[in-house]
C-alpha cells in the first residue's frame, strides 16, 4: 500500500490524509538548496558540547554568546552585520548558533577545526484512554497497589518539544492538587498571543516556552491575519496538547470524540509535570517545525531541568549524518545529562530501512494497536450486512454506486473523473486496488460528486483518525460482498451505515501498525531500530477546542471537540515517554540507558496463543517491526538485569562513525561516575566490533566469519544473590555460542560480562535472520533480540572492506 507523500498538486483533502497518520508530506517540496547559492538560508553551527574553562563564571552564556558571534564575525565584514545574521545561540546546555549564511561563509566556517558539524537547518515533521488499561496499567484495580502505580510519575518533569498545549483543557489542570513546583526547576511560562501564564500555568503545567526565529526565517512572518495559529506556546494544531496529554495527563472521566473511545482519559504519568516548548506552527493548516527552533528547545528544556523529552518529530529518509541533525544532537547532550529522549520511529512504513531518529542514546518507538475497534455496520439493501471500521457518528441512509458511474475504469480519483453527474445521495464503494488509489484520493474524488460517504476498501485498514469526509473502511473480503452484490442487483440498492460502535477486547492486539518505519537504519545498521514498540494507532487524548478534529475546517465534524483520535508513531512516542517518566520516578538514579534497557528487555514479542503480527500482511513480526517488542510497563519496573551504556561505549560508536579524537574530546563530557578515565582512551584503543556497544540488542549487519561480541549486565533485582541462566534462539544459519552460560551474582549492584560468538554456517549474501538471547533466573526474563545478517557470498561489485566502509564517514 503506496502511503507515500503525494505530489504537489494535493488538495486539502488530500493531504489530511496524510497528516493525521502519517503526519508527514509536511513539506517536502520546502527548502532544498541549490549546492552554491548567494541567497543566505539558515544554517546550524555545531560545536559540540559547552566548554568554560572557568566554571565558576557567572557570565558563561554570555561568553559562550560572544564567542559565537566572533565566529561568526569571521565571514562577515563587521560584527554589526554578523549580529544580523544570527538566529538562535545555543549556549545554555551545548554549545553551537544557527544563522543566515550564503554559500561562502558556509564553505570558510566548515573550514574552522572547532567547528563539529555545520548543515542547513531542515524541516522535521510532526510525525488515551485505553491503551493504558491494554498494557495493564490499568486505574482501578483490586488487586494490590505496584509501586508503578503509586508513583504516577510524581515529581518527574517531562518536556515536550511540538506544537503547543491548550491549556484549558482538563489534562492540564491539578487534579487533585499538586504539590509546588521544585525549587531547582528553571524553566518558565513565557506570555504570549492568547497565552497568560498566571491563567494557563499551575503546579502541573509548570513550562511553556516558544521558538519562532526559525520558522520565520525559512517561512517568512507567522500570519497572523491568514492563518490560525497563535504567537505563543498555544496550541493550534492540536499535535502537541495530543502528545502531551497522553504521556502526563490528568485523570479526565468520561472523554471521547463525539461519544467514540468513550471512557476515562489520563497520560500514562498522571502525576508527572508538563514543560511545554513549541517549535512547530501550523502554516496553512501544515505543520512546519525547523531544526533551528527545536534545537532552541532543546538547549533551554535540558537547562530548565527537564527528566524526560518526549518529541514526536523527525526527518524522513534520506538521513543525514548524525551530527547534522537537531534531534541527534539534542538528544546526545540529553543523555550526558541524564535525561532520557524518547523519539518517535515515524510513519513512512511498511517498507523497509526508513525508520528515523536512530541513533544509540534515544529512544526509537514503533506503533502498534490496541484491542478498540471502532466497529461500523453497513446494511445493504436491508438483506445482509458486513462490519468495518469507521468514525462515522451519525448514520447515513443512501444509494449504493460504483465508481465506473462517476469515474473512468471505475478509478475513484478526481482526474479519472467523466461527466459532472451528482453524487448528492449516494455512497461510492472505492476499492483501493482499483487504480490504485489512495485513501486521501478517494476520499477527494467521492467529495467532488457531492457523495454522503465512501466506502473504502483495503487489504488492510488504515483507519486512524477522524475523516474529512465520512468514510467507512472493509477490508478486500467485506468489500467484495458488497461489489458483487451490487452486479447483481438491478436497481441501486439502499445501504445503512450504522453509527459506529466502540469494542474492545474483541480485536487480536497488538498488531503493528502499517505506517510505523520499519529498520534496518540506513546510516547504522548494526545499532538496531526501532528500540521497541507502543500504542500508537486510534488514541484518544486531549484537543485545543478551537481546532476542528480534522484540522482542516470540515464538514464531517462541525462541533468542537475536547478530545480527539490520531494514530501515528507521534501517538506511540509519549506512551513510552511517560513509561520512562514512571521508571525515573521509581529510580531516580537510573541513566537513560538503563531505564532503555529495562524497557527493551522486558518487552514481549508474542502474547497467549499468538505473535505480534504486521497489521497489513499477517506475517509474525520481527525486529525491524517492533525492536525489542512490545512495552511492558510492569515488567520493566523489575527488569532483573541491566545493559547500562558508559562514556566509553560512545567514544566507541563515534570512533566507528569516523569522528577523530578531537572531535570526540569536544562532544563527550569527561565522565564522572565511569570507574576507567575515558577522557584518555583514543580510538585507536576503542575500536573493536561495531555490535560491541553495550545495547540491549544485538544487531550485526555484515557477518562473513566468526565474531565475538561483548556484554555486560547489572544486577538491580531486589536480590543481591541472582543467578541467571542463558538461553538462545539461533538465527538461521548461524551458531550463537554465549559464555558464560550462568552468570552467579552476589552482590547489589555487581555488573558481569559475557561473550555471545556468531559463527556463520551458510552460504547467503543480503538477508536478515533473527533470533535472541535471553537470560533468566526462574522470575525474570531478559531477552536480547539477535539480528544477523550472514555475508558469505561474495558479490562482484562489492568488496571485502565493506565492514568498515559502511561506517567510516569522512
Ligand atoms: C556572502 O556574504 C558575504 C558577506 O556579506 C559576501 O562578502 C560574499 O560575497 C557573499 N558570497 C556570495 C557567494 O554571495
Ligand atoms: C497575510 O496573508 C494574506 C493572505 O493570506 C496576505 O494577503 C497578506 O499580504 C499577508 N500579510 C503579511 C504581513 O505577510
Ligand atoms: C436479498 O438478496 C437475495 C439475493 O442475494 C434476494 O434473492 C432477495 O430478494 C433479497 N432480499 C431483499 C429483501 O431484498
Ligand atoms: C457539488 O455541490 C456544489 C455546491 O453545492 C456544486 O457547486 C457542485 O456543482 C456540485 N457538484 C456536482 C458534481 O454535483
Amino acid at each position: 500500500m503506496g502511503r507515500r507523500r503525494r505530489s504537489g498538486n494535493s488538495t486539502q483533502i488530500q493531504w489530511f490524509g496524510a497528516l493525521f497518520l502519517l503526519l508527514s508530506l509536511l513539506h517536502d517540496h520546502l527548502i532544498h538548496s541549490t549546492p552554491t547559492n548567494t541567497t543566505p538560508q539558515v544554517y546550524i553551527v555545531y560545536l559540540g558540547r559547552k566548554y568554560i574553562k572557568n566554571n565558576k563564571n557567572n557570565n558563561n552564556k554570555f561568553i559562550i554568546s560572544k564567542r559565537h558571534l566572533h565566529l561568526l564575525s569571521n565571514v562577515f565584514s563587521s560584527e554589526e552585520e554578523a549580529k544580523q545574521s544570527m538566529i538562535y545561540s545555543y549556549k545554555h546546555s551545548f554549545s553551537g548558533f544557527s544563522a543566515m549564511l550564503n554559500s561562502s561563509q558556509v564553505a570558510a566556517l566548515a573550514k574552522r577545526k572547532e567547528v563539529i558539524s555545520l548543515f542547513k537547518s531542515k524541516s522535521v515533521e510532526l510525525h488515551t484512554t485505553r491503551s493504558w488499561d491494554f498494557m495493564g496499567l490499568g486505574l482501578t484495580t483490586n488487586e494490590a497497589t505496584t509501586p508503578l502505580q503509586l508513583a504516577y510519575g510524581e515529581n518527574v518533569i517531562v518536556g515536550v518539544i511540538d506544537s503547543g498545549i491548550w491549556p484549558e483543557s482538563k489534562s492540564f489542570q491539578e487534579e487533585p492538587r499538586m504539590s509546588p513546583i521544585p525549587s531547582t526547576w528553571k524553566g518558565k511560562c513565557v506570555k504570549g498571543d492568547m497565552f497568560n501564564p498566571e491563567k494557563a500555568c499551575n503546579n502541573k503545567l509548570i513550562g511553556a516556552r516558544y521558538y519562532l526565529q526559525g520558522f520565520e526565517s525559512i517561512y517568512g512572518s507567522l500570519n497572523k491575519s491568514g492563518n490560525p495559529e497563535y504567537r505563543s506556546a498555544r496550541d493550534f494544531l492540536g499535535h502537541g496538547t495530543h502528545t502531551a496529554s497522553t504521556t502526563v495527563g490528568s485523570i479526565v472521566e468520561e472523554a471521547s470524540l463525539l461519544g467514540l473511545g468513550l471512557g476515562t482519559a489520563r497520560g500514562g504519568a498522571p502525576r508527572a509535570r508538563l514543560a511545554v516548548y513549541k517549535a512547530c506552527w501550523g502554516k496553512d493548516y501544515v505543520g512546519q517545525c525547523t531544526e533551528a527552533d527545536v534545537l532552541a528547545a532543546f538547549d533551554d528544556a535540558l537547562h530548565d531541568g527537564v527528566h524526560v523529552i518526549s518529541a514526536s518529530i523527525g526527518a524522513s529518509p534520506p538521513l543525514p549524518e548524525l551530527f547534522d541533525s537537531s534531534n541527534s544532537i539534542g538528544s546526545f547532550h540529553a543523555m550526558q545529562l541524564g535525561v532520557s529522549v524518547v523519539f518517535a520511529a515515524g510513519n513512512d512504513g511498511p517498507d523497509p530501512g526508513l525508520v528515523t531518529n536512530v541513533e544509540p542514546w534515544s529512544i526509537c518507538v514503533a506503533a502498534s494497536s490496541v484491542d478498540r475497534m471502532f466497529s461500523t455496520d453497513v446494511i445493504v439493501q436491508g438483506n445482509f450486512s458486513v462490519t468495518g471500521e469507521s468514525f462515522i457518528t451519525e448514520s447515513i441512509t443512501a444509494k449504493l454506486v460504483d465508481p465506473i458511474t462517476y469515474f473512468t475504469n471505475g478509478v475513484c480519483n478526481l482526474g479519472y473523473r467523466k461527466n459532472t453527474r451528482s453524487g448528492a445521495g449516494r455512497v461510492i464503494l472505492c476499492f483501493s486496488t482499483v487504480g490504485p488509489v489512495e485513501l486521501g484520493e478517494a476520499q477527494e474524488a467521492a467529495l467532488g460528486i457531492n457523495a454522503s460517504a465512501l466506502i473504502f476498501v483495503q487489504p488492510f485498514t488504515t483507519l486512524s483518525g477522524p475523516d474529512v469526509f465520512p468514510t467507512v473502511y472493509l477490508d478486500i473480503h467485506q468489500g467484495t460482498k458488497i461489489k458483487h452484490y451490487l452486479a447483481l442487483f438491478m436497481r441501486l440498492p439502499t445501504l445503512e451505515i450504522v453509527t459506529a460502535k466502540t469494542i474492545i477486547g474483541k480485536s487480536l492486539a497488538p498488531k503493528v501498525a502499517f505506517f510505523s518505519s520499519r529498520g534496518p537504519s540506513s546510516i547504522s545498521p548494526d545499532i538496531l531500530k526501532p528500540d521497541i514498540s507502543a500504542p500508537g494507532m486510534n488514541i484518544l487524548a486531549a484537543w485545543p477546542r478551537k481546532t476542528p478534529p480534522t484540522v482542516v475546517p470540515s464538514s464531517t465534524y462541525k462541533v468542537p471537540v475536547n478530545w480527539n483520535i490520531m494514530s501515528g508513531t507521534s501517538m506511540s512516542c509519549p506512551h513510552i515517554s511517560a513509561i520512562v517518566a514512571l521508571l525515573k520516578s521509581a529510580n531516580p538514579y537510573w541513566s537513560p540507558a538503563v531505564i532503555k534497557s529495562a524497557l527493551m528487555t522486558t518487552a514481549y514479542t508474542s502474547t497467549i496463543g499468538y505473535n505480534i503480527v504486521n497489521k497489513e500482511s499477517m506475517k509474525v513480526s520481527d525486529p525491524f517491526d517492533i525492536g525489542a517488542g512490545h512495552v511492558d510497563p510492569m515488567k520493566a519496573m523489575d527488569p532483573g538485569l541491566v545493559y547500562d551504556m558508559k562514556t566509553i561505549d560512545y567514544i566507541l560508536f563515534l570512533c566507528n562513525l569516523g569522528y577523530n579524537q578531537q572531535q570526540i574530546n569536544a562532544l563527550v563530557h569527561p565522565s564522572h561516575d565511569d570507574d576507567d578515565d575515558t577522557t584518555t582512551l583514543s580510538c585507536s584503543q576503542v575500536r573493536k566490533s561495531k555490535a560491541n556497544i553495550n545495547y540491549p540488542s544485538i544487531a550485526v549487519s555484515n557477518l562473513h566469519s566468526s565474531i565475538t561480541i561483548t556484554r555486560t549486565v547489572r544486577n538491580v533485582g531486589p536480590s543481591k544473590f541472582a543467578v541467571y541462566f542463558s538461553s538462545v534462539v539461533e538465527p538461521r544459519g548461524v551458531e550463537v555460542v554465549v559464555w558464560p552460560r550462568v552468570l552467579v551474582f552476589s552482590w547489589f549492584r555487581e555488573e558481569i560480562t559475557y561473550y555471545v560468538t556468531l559463527l556463520p554456517r551458510k552460504k547467503s549474501r543480503g538477508i536478515y535472520d533473527f533470533g535472541e538471547i535471553v537470560w533468566s533466573d526462574g522470575v525474570r526474563r531478559v531477552r536480547s533480540p539477535l539480528v544477523v545478517c550472514v555475508n558469505t557470498i561474495t558479490s562482484l561489485d562489492h568488496d571485502d572492506n565493506d565492514q568498515l566502509s559502511d561506517f567510516i564517514t569522512s
